[in-house]
């Protein structure tokens, strides 16, 4: 059978239609949005590659789950099926639901970080970030050497820097590193895995130095398919041991139920610490709800637990990767500069390798993304400087970021080969006459996280 292609395995009971607008249209609905893909009107988009968060289609069992719901305010069954399945994938003692992935990251940061402290992790999503400095503490990015290179192959440039983090530990002292935190697979490094080798590396120096591990767990599932493909001693294991694994080095974890919970919205925080769950209880009761439903409804907490089920099927991951691997080749062959190898949930096309006449004050990536909605209503990120970088108050001047990235990431269970066929043959015409697209210059912005409402106007 391996000749054969790797099939949707599942077929399609509900249907939605998406709709072709004409350039002029897409023209209008692009200057009306300021070039900024989150602006844009979500009718006006075709095949939407912003996010896999979030836009995920629920199975008939999580649809069926959805009626089975329990909506008591407290107590509710939902929470205890909800914590059961946890309890068994994850393997930690205490879980505190959340309405999403960042409403977990608040709780977990505000519970444990000061001004003065610094936090490592492989990348830190944009949220994340910038959830660590609002408390006063610094967010530090310890990506490898590969991990920074775009074009360069390597089975896991998700990986954490080791040396790197222990030279921060040293610098900053171990009494001002409150938690260490890995990302898995690292988003904003490509959609890449992380090793377990990397883990248990990681584990180690956080052992000796006593502080807390938390695995950032979004995308587990698929990080966990990586290291049973690509890991020497993991081909024999199921992903669900996999994962078991992974987290058992772990203290802790937050999670965007969002991805890899198949759901369109949830997420968890959980650890094993029964003096920090209470002080993190308090702030869930404070901004989410009571510690049995979080920000959620009871039938939301009966879907996740299902969908964290269904997420680590075999059938499912392996589509799953490889249907990611398909955009990702497919680019490959017809010249499209992208971080290679193809991530888990994603494609992050080299925008500074693609379009190497537009400088990175003038977001190459950003111009891209314009590009591709205008020639095929494909609407994707730009995770580069619009999204990294700064503007001097003073000067306006601009910190660039590491790379120019532009995201297409791929909903699950969502879109067919023929859809990522389609995206494949716009992405080839824009790369026809990549020479003449020009940069964007931003005429308004409003920090932190500016690349949600940032104007943009051509040069
Ligand atoms: N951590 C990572 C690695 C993420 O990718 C995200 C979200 C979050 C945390 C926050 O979770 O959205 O549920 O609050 N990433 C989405 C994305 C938004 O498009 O990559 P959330």
């Amino acid at each position: 059978m391996g000749h054969r292609s790797i099939i949707e395995p599942f077929r399609i009971k509900c249907v939605e239609p998406i709709r072709m607008t004409t350039r002029a249209q897409r023209r209008n609905f692009l200057e009306e949005a300021a070039y900024n893909p989150f602006l844009l009107h979500a009718d006006h988009v075709l095949i939407d590659l912003l996010t896999d968060s979030g836009t995920g289609a629920m199975s008939a069992e999580q649809w069926a789950s959805i009626m089975r719901g329990d909506e008591s305010y407290a107590g509710g069954r939902s929470y205890y099926r909800l914590l059961d399945v946890i309890q068994s994938i994850f393997g930690f003692r205490y879980v505190l639901p959340t309405h999403q992935g960042r409403a977990a990251e608040r709780i977990l940061f505000s519970s444990m970080c000061k001004p003065g402290d610094v936090v490592p992790n492989n990348t830190h999503f944009d949220t994340t970030r910038a959830n660590i400095e609002e408390t006063g503490a610094q967010a530090v990015d310890l990506p490898t050497a590969e991990g920074r290179l775009p074009a360069a192959i390597h089975p896991f440039k998700g990986n954490m820097d080791v040396d790197a983090l222990e030279t921060v530990i040293a610098q900053a002292g171990a009494d001002r590193v409150p938690l260490v935190v890995l990302t898995v697979t690292n988003n904003s490094g490509g959609g890449q895995p992380v090793s377990m080798a990397n883990i248990r590396a990681v584990r180690a120096v956080c052992n000796r130095h006593r502080i807390p591990l938390y695995i950032d767990a979004c995308r587990f599932a698929e990080n966990s398919w990586f290291i049973r493909e690509r890991e020497e001693g993991y081909a024999g294991k199921t992903p669900r041991e996999v994962a078991r694994e992974l987290f058992s080095y772990a203290d802790g974890c937050t999670m965007s139920a969002k991805k890899d919970g198949l759901v369109n919205i949830g997420g968890f925080l959980a650890c094993n610490d029964e003096a920090l769950v209470k002080r993190e209880s308090r702030l869930l009761i404070l901004t989410e709800g009571f510690p049995t439903y979080g920000g959620l409804a009871g039938r939301d907490l009966e879907a996740m637990a299902t969908g964290l089920e269904e997420v680590l099927h075999e059938d499912y991951l392996h589509y799953r990767i490889a249907s990611t691997a398909y955009l990702g080749d497919h680019l490959t062959r017809i010249g499209v500069p992208i971080v290679q190898p193809p991530g888990g949930h994603a494609i992050y096309i080299d925008a500074a390798a693609m379009l190497p006449h537009v400088p990175a004050r003038l977001f190459p990536g950003q111009a891209l993304v314009a590009e591709l909605y205008l020639e095929g209503g494909i609407r994707a990120v730009e995770i580069g400087t619009v999204m990294f970088g700064s503007t001097d108050a003073q000067t306006g001047e601009e910190t660039v970021a590491a790379m120019e990235l532009v995201r297409l990431a791929i909903p699950r269970r969502v879109y067919t080969q023929s859809h990522i066929d389609y995206v494949c043959e716009v992405l080839s015409d824009v790369f026809a006459r990549r020479d003449r697209i020009a940069g964007l210059r931003m005429v308004w912005q409003a920090p932190p996280l500016r690349h949600f409402t940032a104007r943009f106007q051509p040069v």
